[in-house]
């Protein structure tokens, strides 16, 4: 009985080892396969002189951007179902495994949403960049509930906060915004922060349409503050973001969440503020002085 027990001990020692041995291999196989799929999309991609992208870390005001685009280029009230079949996501489509025929098929000038990091824009790439920026309080706690609402409910802060703030780690603010503001091939970028579209939506609007070589008429740009407001985003919140999915906890509602400047600060703690503070000194602020 004794032996059988051992047998019986060192069997479930093997497979617990070989489930962990497959759980590996087959997770970096999926990376891989991942990897491969976003390889063949941008290669099926056909990029155009007047493509421009609108590059953000998430939950810079990227979707308010996208709409502000929109109406720039169309000229008219809404009428799309989704954002994203006229402003497509082209790392996440590429993601999804899709094909890029769709998005090959848009009429010029398209633009897209990116939350692409600086390398992946080669030199000489074709199109035009519009980076948004954000407040790192009011960013970090943007994200901190979008990721509670879409991904773990159980989140807290300082996850989020040393997952996705912290200069250590791979896909953090400061490095991504760092090397974005350098920006050391000359990309054209235009940069513009959430702070100032809060504060003078109306003269980002006539600058961008500038950078964009669209001519502004008093008209288009009463059309662009009306339906680029936030109340009309809000009230219309299914056209934006994610849809709901079986694995989002909450219900859907919070993708166009408060849209404020300065209350982030008040939902992080002393350490937390600081934290950011040290960092923002000791990586961005050199380089915007
Ligand atoms: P909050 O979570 O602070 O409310 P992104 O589109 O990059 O994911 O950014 C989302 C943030 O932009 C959210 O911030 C959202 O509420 C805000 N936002 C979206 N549309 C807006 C608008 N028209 N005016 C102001 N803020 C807006």
């Amino acid at each position: 009985m004794g032996s059988l027990f051992y047998f019986y001990k060192m069997k479930k020692a093997i497979i617990n080892f070989l489930i962990k041995l497959f759980t590996s291999v087959g997770k970096f196989a999926k990376k891989r396969l991942n990897a491969l799929y976003e390889l063949k999309y941008f290669i099926e991609f056909e990029d155009r002189k007047d493509d421009i992208y609108i590059v953000t870390y998430p939950k810079s005001g990227t979707t308010w951007m996208q709409m502000i685009i929109y109406l720039l280029i169309y000229k008219k009230e809404p009428d799309f179902d989704h954002i994203y079949n006229v402003s497509p996501w082209l790392s996440n489509e590429a993601f999804k495994r899709s094909s890029a025929k769709r998005v090959n098929e848009l009429p010029s000038p398209r633009f897209f949403k990116s939350h692409d990091r600086y390398d992946k824009f080669v030199p000489g790439f074709k199109g035009k960049i519009i980076y948004v920026y954000r407040n790192v309080f009011d960013l970090t706690v943007s994200y901190f509930y979008h990721k509670k609402h879409y991904n773990d409910s159980k989140l807290e802060l300082q996850q989020l906060i040393d997952e996705s703030f912290n200069p250590s780690k791979e896909y953090n603010w400061f490095n991504y915004h760092e090397k974005w503001l350098i920006n050391k091939n000359n990309h054209p970028i235009f940069y513009v922060s959430y702070e100032n579209l809060k504060l003078d939506l109306e003269g980002a609007i006539k600058q961008l349409a500038q950078f964009l070589e669209i001519p502004l008429s008093d008209e288009l740009l009463e059309l662009v503050k009306k339906y680029a407001s936030f109340e009309y985003m809000k009230a219309n919140e299914q056209k934006f973001g994610e849809q709901p999915e079986e694995k989002h906890q909450m219900v859907y509602n919070q993708f166009i969440r408060k849209g404020e400047v300065g209350s982030g600060k008040e939902e992080l703690t002393d350490e937390q503020r600081n934290f950011l503070t040290e960092k923002y000194k000791e990586i961005i602020e050199p380089l915007i002085k």
